[in-house]
């Protein structure tokens, strides 16, 4: 049988706290309900998915060196999208196309939060579309691996 191929969708800081926090920014979904809405979305299209969440850079820097053979990396750094060398560096590094998910349409906020250390280096970058971002990055990321493309790019 041949091998499902592994997307990994890592989470940053405070958002083991979706569900609860900041819910007129953030929405009602829990990380756990983003996590089972994701892995039966990727199941479905032949994917089996690493689905992860940490509140130290250091472990997302070990996870993203780890898992740089993985079909895809879908990662919301959260707070460390803002401040982040060494989470860009690692994902210099990563032998499989980034995408860059934001749950909160980040331009719309705070001015801090318009910069991101992340995504130039990213295949492309998904914000503002609440947690359903995470399943059009699934999408996206599906589309990449069967064309090399994304469709029309
Ligand atoms: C976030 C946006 C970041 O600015 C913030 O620090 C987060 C979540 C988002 O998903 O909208 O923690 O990455």
């Amino acid at each position: 049988m041949r091998r499902k191929k592994t997307i990994a969708i890592l989470n940053g800081p405070n958002l083991n706290l979706l569900g609860s926090r900041e819910q007129d920014i953030y929405g009602h979904q829990t990380l756990s309900e983003i996590e089972a809405a994701c892995k039966e979305h990727a199941s479905a299209a032949g994917y089996r998915l690493d689905f992860r969440q940490t509140n130290s850079e250091g472990q997302l820097i070990d996870w993203i060196q780890d898992l740089s053979k993985v079909g895809a990396i879908i990662i919301n750094p959260a707070a460390y999208t803002h401040t982040s060398i060494a989470i860009r560096d690692a994902l210099i590094s990563c032998d499989c196309p980034v995408i860059e998910v934001h749950i909160s349409n980040v331009l719309k906020r705070e001015i801090f939060r318009r910069e991101s250390l992340i995504s130039d280096i990213a295949s492309g970058i998904i914000c503002g579309f609440g947690t359903y971002g995470y399943i059009l990055a699934l999408n996206a990321v599906d589309d990449l691996l069967r064309n090399g493309k994304f469709i029309d790019g």
